[in-house]
């Protein structure tokens, strides 16, 4: 048995985004990324890994899906055990089955060896040989000497054999080069992380020097690589130049997408600004933000990607409490290209000219949907009304229906009207929602993991949110743990769903759950059953509520399956004969097929 803290360990410093990335050519979409699935034969990519709060990955196409130690059995074809030597081996986590104790290089001896490393990648950079190529690229990027140095900006050279080697020479060791991520291994030997890249120190709050950044130089894949996370950095909860702009946030922090946003929006004197590190926001990163300032601008990518990213990041922010203003850019894709074209002073007008999540979203209606076109204004007012609806208090709904009407010609009393409908509509949507959705049922027909769950469907999908929310949620789990959350393995109606709910409370109560502890116990197909199950509940509604209503209405039908009063779905409704028709086909096509 490989003790859980080494596997812990193991996930923890394995980007699942960059291992991916050495089988699959991935390419960024939005906080997530993309690629041709290894599994299956496709031609649109349809693989996508997943970064921030979830880190998993799932292809749309062929249902394959699971966290870092799932990919590597499949791809290289080992079993669990395996799998985690193999990635320990390649993150430099030492697996000794018996002791339980990690023993590995300290916090402070990688953050003494990140000095080091940043000291020699600034010297090369500023060498007039080695760092020719490094340094002709910052300055067609219009990077001053003065922010090369503000920021530590380095080069790391294309030899492989040049900054590990240097500091080994040092007195560093091979292990502590493999643990901070400056060196990896092969048969031949140590190589160095870092080649042919522009280097961006990411320092953290307490001025430490944390992990790299390494930008490619041409258009090569991928674009960045960044250090994985190790006892010294922890990627979802660290902010690029949060250690600059922390001393300059009382008037709020400029959130964007990248290093190079961030480098540029400085030396224009937005000191302000910092970026996530590659993933999309997570809980930790809004936290932290809340920590330092009330108000979050955010300046995400101006194509469609980074726009849907940042109705992500609203909500996430909001959560906590942070005012978020969303600021429109056009004419740059960017904001380091809008700087680059039209200055700082124009960039501040977009501060000011900044808007909140309901003017955000309008705009984003109105652009979708010309208004001098009858029926593209009528979509319009249907996505409008149905968002007005969506806010709780009236005040704030008269106020958008009264700015509605302003832009679009639209009458007030139509308007709220309609509001008022869907108001009454989203009422009773969660539990119509269950029973009409005849997709699920055609889901869960043949379904091999859990076979009974065509014969209750309601019950089968309240299980499946529910388990997926325990999965996410931390606070849920505890919930759950506490008897706070009132859940016994009997309240779920099919035996996969007991199975998981079971070793996932199990997990909980020694030590704490971690998704990828699921393998040790669960076959490649449940496993993607069970990242399936997480992707579904991405970036949707899963507050506390939503968790309690799968709760009730899981216990409630799965009571009435138990005690036989109720046929499966009740007979003689459109459902039941819906269910049953898919049943029939399903059989025909099994006995043609025989
Ligand atoms: P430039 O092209 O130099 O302007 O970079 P950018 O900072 O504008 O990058 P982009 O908008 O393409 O991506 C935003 C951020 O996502 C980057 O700063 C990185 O942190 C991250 N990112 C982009 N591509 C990759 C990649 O291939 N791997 C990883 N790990 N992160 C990436
Ligand atoms: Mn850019």
């Amino acid at each position: 048995m490989i003790p859980r803290s080494v596997i812990d360990e193991v996930v923890r410093r394995t980007d699942i985004q960059q291992l991916i990335g050495t089988y699959v050519p991935l390419r960024r979409s939005g906080s997530n990324y993309t690629g041709l699935c290894p599994f299956h034969s496709e031609k649109t990519p349809s693989f996508t890994v997943f970064t921030g709060n979830h880190e998993g990955f799932y292809c749309f196409g062929c249902g394959v899906g699971g966290d870092c130690i799932t990919f590597i059995k499949k791809i290289e074809n080992l079993d669990y055990t395996d799998a985690i030597r193999f990635l320990a081996s390649r993150v430099g986590v030492t697996v000794e089955e018996t002791q339980d104790e990690r023993k590995g290089p300290t916090r402070e001896r990688i953050r003494e060896l990140n000095i080091a490393a940043a000291r020699l990648f600034h010297a090369y950079l500023l060498d007039e040989k080695t760092g020719k190529k490094g340094m002709e690229y910052l300055t067609s990027r219009q990077i001053s000497p003065a922010t090369i140095k503000h920021f530590y900006l380095g080069y790391a050279p294309e030899d492989p054999g040049t900054v590990g080697a240097k500091l080994l020479k040092q007195g560093f060791t091979e292990e502590e080069l493999l643990a901070a991520f400056i060196c990896g291994k092969n048969s031949r030997g140590l190589y160095d992380y870092f080649r042919g890249r522009v280097i961006y120190p990411i320092v953290d709050t307490t001025k430490n020097i944390v992990g790299f950044g390494g930008r490619v130089l041409g258009d090569a894949l991928p674009k960045y690589l960044n250090t994985s996370d190790t006892p010294a950095f922890r990627k979802r909860s660290t902010l690029f130049a949060m250690n600059y702009a922390k001393e300059n946030c009382s008037k709020g922090l400029i959130l964007c997408e990248g290093y190079m946003d961030v480098i540029t929006l400085h030396q224009a004197g937005f000191t302000n600004s910092v970026a996530t590190l590659g993933t999309s926001i997570t809980d930790d990163h809004a936290r932290m933000l809340s920590k330092y300032t009330k108000t979050v601008y955010l300046s995400y990518d101006s194509d469609e990607p980074g726009q849907k990213a940042t109705l992500k990041a609203t909500g996430a922010l909001e959560k906590v409490g942070i005012d978020v203003k969303i600021i429109r850019m056009s004419g740059a894709k960017d904001p380091d290209e809008f700087i680059k074209k039209f200055g700082a002073d124009a960039f501040g007008s977009l501060l000011t000219g900044s808007v909140g999540e309901f003017d955000f979203k309008l705009d984003r209606i109105l652009a979708a949907h010309p208004r001098d076109i009858p029926e593209e204004l009528i979509k319009a007012s249907d996505e409008l009304s149905s968002l007005i609806a969506g806010y709780s208090s009236s005040v704030e709904r008269d106020l958008y229906i009264t700015r509605v009407c302003q832009r679009t010609g639209l009458k007030e009393a139509s308007l709220s009207e309609d509001v008022r409908r869907k108001i009454k509509k989203n009422s009773n949507i969660r539990a119509r929602r269950d029973m009409s959705d005849a997709v699920s049922i055609a889901n869960f027909l043949g379904d091999k993991i859990k076979p009974e769950a065509a014969s209750n469907v309601k019950a089968a999908a309240a299980e499946d949110t529910l388990l997926a929310l325990l999965m996410m949620y931390d606070e849920y789990r505890a919930a759950a743990a506490r008897g706070e959350i009132q859940l016994c393995a009997d309240d779920f109606p099919t035996a996969f769903g007991r199975k998981v709910f079971e070793a996932v409370m199990r997990l909980e109560s020694s030590g704490g759950f971690e998704f990828s502890l699921l393998g040790g116990e669960f076959s490649d197909e449940e496993m993607s059953r069970l990242e399936a199950l997480r992707v579904k509940r991405e970036g949707i509604m899963n507050g506390r509520k939503v968790l309690e209503d799968a709760a009730s209405v899981m216990k409630e039908e799965t009571r009435k399956i138990r005690n036989g009063t109720e046929a499966s779905t009740g007979s003689g409704d459109a459902l039941a004969d819906l269910l049953e028709k898919k049943r029939r086909a399903l059989a025909d096509a099994k006995t043609k097929k025989s």
